[in-house]
């Protein structure tokens, strides 16, 4: 989960290396931000500079003590596995004569057994951190090698875990090697320099031409060239592609937060995720996919996995899929479904949504799937990332970069990808006719207009948020789509706000939770269309008045026009008029933008809240 850059060029030394390296951290803090590291390579020797907690703790070291200028540098900033977040275990690590610098993402699962080895070998390890034991061993076997590049294959055959690495040494003084084993890395080509970083945003203010580093991958990288063997020390021909985002779309845009500006992004998002989806005779041609027909009109069964939001996203595939298609649709976290023993086989569609497309939980969950014989699709909105590349198929989410840790615009292009791949196989298996399938893509393409509609009438929610910044708890309710709905709002709360939220069916109340419910208890209810399912409207209503009569404050968010609500709600939220299965995608916008208000209210820092990280790349 840590961020990692690279960079190299400029044979002159210069001051780039050290701008690139930082901008680039700043890119990547979401990663991880207990502490940031940078090291640079001069004409003397290499230089490091490292400090515990955010990265404007580094960027005042360096205004006081100026480093001195470079050809080379790599920076990291960390969250924190093995050892305390202080200065000490933040990256760079040295080897023991101080000419090998080396930064990590991962764990070394192995390095107790290599630790005890260099401590009887008489080396001297000055952190508690996993990474440091790579330096020594990469210092030895530069030694004994000579050569960067080399030294790296060596040790890396020695790791086990998941790591990314990057190093310098002192004697090598244009070059910077990397390598990666279920964790990424990213190359960025440039002219006359090179790049390399844990995503694109890392170096997309530089260049937009970038290349994939395969699992079990070395990349050396000069001003000039860019070389990549595998672990045998075969070489590997990469796969180049042009990032389709540029570094406007990373920056804040004038918003407070980057999570603000990604709500708002949400019009967007939906958009470019339906784009070039049909042909000229409006049939859903999804490019992506290029799983044999037959062995989609087999399926039997379609298993999501996915964590966090991501799984939410999924729960509303479900309905949706279950319904269009007559498919058995589970909807698994990714972390459950592979330490159980799940019924997979040759007809399951493993359906794997993930943002980043780098989270171990789902990473392994696909592999295990991908054992059993199953079919995999990704839908994934990073480009270049590993889901995607270890799964059969993928359905990429057109969201742009997602830098806020609280994940909102690749949400709701989850959904959206989910509702194309749901109508896509009712296409293919002939469980809905072109004109319904065509009626409901022309409802999704009406759906940014009215997110965007939502987003310019939030004064209310803000207001009423902010009054609220004060409540120890709040409750979620919905049914149906809304049921997963109020789970991703309870989940913005706990995260961003660290407020104590839970979301139920809004039906299992009476089962329980319904004891929670004293005078004041403030309680969101997501009310479903009363022109879709007037039975599941008119249940939720009455679940409203059984709250409201145990004197729980009613937040209400009902479509435009319904006035059944208004005698039980003490605030309404009206969003527009949806078909019942597509409503998820505006009635969560109210709360996300209540969660946000409520943390900022609390002055909490809404992009990087605490304990967090925006990639979860362990297990
Ligand atoms: C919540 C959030 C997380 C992620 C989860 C999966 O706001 O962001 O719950 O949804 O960690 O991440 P991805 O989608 O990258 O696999």
């Amino acid at each position: 989960m840590c961020g990692i850059v690279g960079y190299v060029g400029e044979r002159v030394a210069g001051a780039r290396p050290l701008e690139v390296v930082m901008g680039g951290l700043a890119r990547l803090e979401y990663r991880g931000y207990d502490s940031a590291g940078v090291a640079l390579v001069t004409g003397d020797g290499l230089v490091t500079a490292k400090k515990a907690g955010k990265l404007v703790n580094l960027s005042g070291l360096l205004e006081d003590a100026p480093l001195p200028l470079a050809t080379a540098g790599i920076g990291h900033t960390r969250w924190a596995t093995h050892g305390a977040p202080n200065d000490l275990n933040a990256h760079p690590h040295l080897s023991e004569d101080g000419r090998v610098a080396v930064i990590h993402n991962g764990i070394i699962e192995n390095f107790v057994v290599l630790r005890a080895e260099l401590v009887a070998a008489g080396v001297h390890l000055a952190s508690e951190t996993d990474t440091e034991v790579v330096a020594h061993l990469l210092g030895a076997a530069y030694d004994e090698l000579g050569d960067l590049t080399s030294a790296m294959q060596q040790v890396a055959r020695r790791l086990q875990g998941t790591f990314t690495l990057l190093a310098v040494h002192a004697d090598a003084p244009d070059v910077v090697v990397g390598t990666r084993h279920d964790s990424p890395l990213v190359v960025g080509l440039g002219d006359g320099e090179n790049f390399l970083g844990s995503d694109v945003a890392a170096f997309i203010a530089y260049t937009r031409e970038a290349m994939e580093l395969g699992q079990d991958e070395i990349v050396t990288l000069t001003p000039e060239s860019v070389s990549v063997i595998d672990f045998d020390g075969n070489a590997v021909e990469p796969h180049r592609y042009t990032v389709d985002w540029d570094a406007s779309a990373a920056q804040k845009g004038g918003f407070s937060s980057f999570m603000d500006k990604e709500i708002h992004d949400q019009p967007q998002a939906i958009a470019d995720t339906l784009l070039g989806r049909t042909d000229l005779s409006g049939h859903l041609v999804l490019d992506e996919i290029r799983v044999d027909e037959a062995v989609l009109r087999q399926v039997d069964k379609i298993i999501v996995i996915a964590c966090g939001t991501a799984a939410y996203a999924g729960q509303v595939a479900k309905y949706a899929i279950e319904h269009w298609c007559r498919i058995p649709v589970e909807v698994e976290l990714a972390h459950e479904f592979r330490y159980r023993d799940p019924v997979v086989n040759a007809k399951t569609l493993v359906v794997a949504v993930s943002q980043s497309g780098e989270t171990m939980d789902t990473l392994m969950a696909v592999r295990h799937a991908r054992e059993q014989g199953a079919t995999v699709l990704a839908i994934v909105n990073t480009h270049g990332s590993t889901i995607p590349r270890e799964s059969d198929a993928v359905l990429y989410t057109h969201a742009g970069p997602e830098v806020a840790v609280a994940s909102t615009k690749a949400f709701l292009a989850q959904i959206t990808a989910a509702y194309l791949l749901g109508l896509y196989l009712a296409q293919l298996r002939g469980t809905k006719f072109p004109d319904e399938i065509a009626e409901l893509l022309d409802d999704l393409r009406e759906i940014p207009a009215k997110v965007q509609t939502v987003l310019d009438g939030a004064d209310h929610v803000r207001d009423v948020a902010r009054a609220m910044k004060d409540a120890p708890s709040v409750i979620f309710l919905g049914r149906h789509v809304g049921y997963p709905v109020a789970m991703e709002g309870a989940l913005k709360l706990k995260e961003i706000a660290y407020l104590h939220a839970e979301g139920f069916a809004a039906g299992e109340l009476k089962h329980g939770p319904i004891a929670l419910i004293e005078p004041g208890q403030p309680v969101f209810v997501i009310v479903p269309s009363p022109r879709g399912r007037d039975v599941l409207h008119s249940k939720v209503v009455s679940n409203i008045q059984e709250i409201r009569a145990r004197g729980a404050r009613t937040l209400v968010i009902a479509e435009e026009g319904d006035e059944d609500v208004l005698p039980f709600a003490d605030e309404v939220f009206f969003v527009p008029q949806t078909a019942t299965l597509l409503a998820p995608l505006v009635s969560v916008v109210p709360l996300q933008l209540f969660a946000l208000e409520l943390a900022t209210a609390k002055g909490l820092d809404v992009d990087q809240p605490r304990n967090l990280a925006k990639s979860v790349t362990v297990e």
